[in-house]
């Protein structure tokens, strides 16, 4: 992949493992456009990532690579399509293509039995979880596909240990998470010898406000009581699942496609 052909769009990007992504992609040379929702969502319990925090990750990607606009913001909600093809859109007329997608935006709800869910909080995990990956797919895949041959186009989701656990109180999580992984294979598939390739990453418990919102869900005392489950008997560090999407984003995973990794501290053994 030359230097003027790494060009990334990352959702999820103002806070956690977006923005963890962001930071690893900028110090690796991508040109990153940083798409956040950047208010809070009136249907879930917990506060989402803010404007001001992703302004925050696009200032400090910049002052690490010297650069004043290797990486931009982009407000836009992962659930509304066209916000997804204008954010695409931008980063082709700015950069002049697309080279890596990576959908890391996500939320939680649930601690009660799926039944006792209330309807809006069920409709967000999956609109957010497993729409927002479907529609930057459909929004991404064919800029990178208008990349002339030979493409170095790579579509990458984050999924879950979720994805294969069957987590009580999680229900619809686990549910979108799954769907994210079948999404991931069948768009392998489809996109055979393009040049595009797309994997999933599956994080295990990982130290981000996600997993507080989860500890709360599960009545525990915070994040941290999730170590005791990972092998590793610690937390990850969102920049540990990065550099393996940072990774997966670059020519050096020409011979993956629809893998699921895990990135999990051994969760899932
Ligand atoms: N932290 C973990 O333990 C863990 C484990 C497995 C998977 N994951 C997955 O990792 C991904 C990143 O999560 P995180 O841990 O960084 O959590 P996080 O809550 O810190 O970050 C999620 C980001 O997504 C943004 N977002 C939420 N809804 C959005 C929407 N509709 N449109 C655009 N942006 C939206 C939020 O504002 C926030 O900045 C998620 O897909 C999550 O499900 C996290």
């Amino acid at each position: 992949m030359t230097a003027d052909r790494t060009v990334a769009v990352v959702t999820g990007a103002a806070r956690g493992i977006g923005a963890a992504t962001v930071l690893a992609l900028a110090q690796q040379g991508w040109e990153v456009l940083a798409v956040d929702r950047g208010k809070d969502d009136p249907a879930l319990a917990y506060p989402m990532g803010t404007e001001a925090e992703l302004g925050e990750v696009v200032a400090e990607a910049n002052w690490r690579v010297e650069a004043a606009d290797r990486v931009r913001p982009f407000i836009a909600d992962v659930r509304d399509a066209a916000a997804l093809q204008a954010a695409v859109a931008e980063a082709e007329a700015r950069w002049g293509g697309l080279d890596a997608a990576v959908a890391a935006a996500g939320v939680i709800a649930g601690g009660v039995p799926l039944w006792e869910v209330p309807a809006e909080q069920e409709q967000a995990v999956l609109d957010v979880n497993l729409g927002g990956v479907l529609n930057l797919a459909r929004a991404a895949v064919p800029a990178m596909l208008r990349r002339p041959p030979p493409r170095h186009g790579r579509f990458l989701a984050v999924a879950s240990a979720a994805a294969t656990r069957g987590l009580p109180m999680l229900a619809a999580y686990c549910a979108a998470k799954a769907g994210v992984t079948g999404l991931v294979r069948a768009l392998a598939a489809e996109l055979g010898d393009t040049g595009v390739t797309a994997n999933a990453v599956s994080p295990g418990s990982t130290d981000t406000p996600i997993l507080a919102e989860s500890a709360r869900l599960y009545g525990l005392s915070g994040a941290p009581e999730f170590a005791a489950q990972q092998p590793l008997r610690r937390l990850l560090a969102p920049a540990e699942v990065a550099e393996v999407l940072a990774f997966l984003a670059g020519p050096a995973s020409s011979g993956m496609t629809g893998a699921v990794v895990p990135v999990d501290g051994g969760l899932a053994l």
